[in-house]
């Protein structure tokens, strides 16, 4: 067995206008399959370690020494890719009654919760993530990773994340980041964050 790219979980175009098809062909066809071929290499070395991405980041002092930077870049690599993917729709949702009252609880109101993510997701210097997790209290927490380390790695459950490496962005919105994260958040897909709320918490 080994690591394979998963598919777009909808078409390479249907995200337009906020994300558009070079981009996403771009992203998906070759940085993410890029991550899946590196994170296989890296496993391949040591077929004893299984191949559970998820548990292997979750202690990665577990993770034999020769490989744990490969893994935790290109392990990372495709496991933020493959949640963010699935994290984004054309369909119009929101957040379920329940998360939206823990929003609210948390930051403040909705309006707050954006603009602690967009805040994260814009000052996260360099190449990262920006996170809304379930921490180990059980709480919401905004937050950011450097590169394609996973909040996995801290205890913290991801439920959504934006990815704010140049090549996320820059076909279309060039080098205006925050136009990028505004419009992230005209295509979330808020029934899998509702989900993975229910899972996390
Ligand atoms: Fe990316």
């Amino acid at each position: 067995m080994a690591i394979i790219l998963p598919d777009l979980p909808y078409a390479y175009d249907a995200l337009e206008p906020y994300i558009d098809a070079e981009t996403m062909h771009l992203h998906h066809d070759k940085h993410h399959q890029t991550y899946v071929n590196n994170a296989n290499a890296a496993l391949e070395k040591h077929p004893e370690i299984g191949e559970d991405l998820e548990a292997l980041l979750a202690d990665v002092e577990s993770i034999p020494a020769d490989i744990r930077q490969a893994l935790i870049n290109n392990g990372g690599g495709h496991l933020n890719h493959a949640l963010f993917w699935e994290l984004m729709t054309s369909e119009k949702t929101a957040p379920s009654a329940e998360l939206a009252a823990a929003i609210d609880a948390t930051f403040g109101s909705f309006e707050e919760f954006q603009a602690a993510f967009t805040a994260a997701a814009t000052t996260r210097f360099g190449s990262g993530w920006a996170w809304l997790v379930v921490n180990k209290e059980g709480k919401l927490e905004v937050t950011s990773t450097a590169n394609q380390d996973t909040p996995i790695s801290e205890g913290k459950k991801p439920i959504l994340g934006l990815d704010v490496w140049e090549h996320a962005y820059y076909v279309k919105y060039r080098n205006v980041r925050p136009d990028y994260i505004k419009a992230f958040f005209s295509v979330i897909n808020w029934n899998k964050v509702d989900e993975l709320y229910a899972a996390a918490k």
